[in-house]
């Protein structure tokens, strides 16, 4: 079976825009918390599920060859070494408000370390604006289909950046503290709530730069990829207590911002 990065990605752009057309469908019709994961705030819906379920039986009678893994099910293995990986809605608790800012992602790798696969090719969808952010290895990013770029801010003082906080209100009270340490040294902050749409805001130019550690594979697969097809600099090598920072940023600022969320201790 082929593992043709444009292949993929058109596949991907069909699977989560479905999915996306689903999940809009459950939001319209209203949503309620199915349970509770990690903390009394990091919450799974009803449509969570559904949508992973649909997205898996998608891929499965596509590519039965393929593995997978997605955030609300058990991952599987496959025996052509390509892995789906799979959010089927980031950004859960916008989702939840209904502030329409939250996504379908979907994801093929080569590989199964996220230090070292190799992304073929990626889709993030937001079903409340009818944006479509895709890329494939080496054949760069679009959105809508029209291709997209990072920025060139000119320097970091100027540049919007954007990051998020995890579940556990310890951990988030320390992401809080070194984002403090941030601030004062770029245009200002965003956290908007669905980190594969902060990473394909950095690869639309609508953000300069985007950082965030603890991020789950299947919150940044997608996004990465895009965001580097689009040239950002993409880090996510970097791992602390098992928690993997994850940054995207513009070329120009890339050294800048690196230092500086070191210094931050981010
Ligand atoms: C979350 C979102 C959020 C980020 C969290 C993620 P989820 O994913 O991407 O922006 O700050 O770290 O867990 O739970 O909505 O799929």
């Amino acid at each position: 079976m082929t593992a043709d990065p444009t292949e993929l990605r058109a596949l991907a752009v069909g699977i989560a825009t479905a999915a996306g057309e689903l999940a809009l469908r459950r939001r319209r019709e209203g949503v309620e918390i199915a349970a509770t994961k990690s903390s009394i705030v990091d919450v799974v819906t009803a449509a969570d599920r559904e949508v992973e379920a649909f997205i898996r039986g998608r891929i499965a009678e596509a590519r039965p060859g393929d593995a997978f893994l997605g955030e609300e099910s058990d991952a599987s293995a496959g025996s052509s070494g390509l892995t789906w990986v799979v959010d089927p809605i980031d950004g859960t608790v916008n989702y939840l408000y209904g502030i329409p800012r939250w996504a379908v992602s979907v994801a093929v790798v080569e590989g199964e370390d996220p230090a070292t696969w190799s992304a073929l090719a990626g889709c993030v969808v937001n079903p409340s604006l009818g944006e479509v952010f895709a890329a494939s290895a080496r054949g760069g990013a679009s959105l809508d289909g029209r291709p997209i770029s990072a920025g060139e801010p000119p320097g970091l003082g100027t540049s919007l950046v954007a990051t998020g906080f995890g579940y556990d209100a310890a951990i988030r009270t320390a992401q809080a503290q070194a984002a403090s340490r941030v601030i004062g040294s770029v245009r200002d902050l965003r956290r908007a709530g669905a980190a594969a749409l902060d990473l394909c805001d950095v690869a639309a130019s609508r953000l300069d730069a985007y950082w965030e550690r603890g991020l789950a594979p299947w919150d940044f697969a997608a996004g990465a990829l895009i965001a580097a097809e689009a040239g950002a600099v993409v880090s996510a090598a970097d791992v602390r207590d098992g928690r993997r920072l994850v940054t995207a940023s513009a070329p120009a600022i890339a050294a800048e911002f690196a230092e500086l969320l070191l210094a931050a201790g981010a």
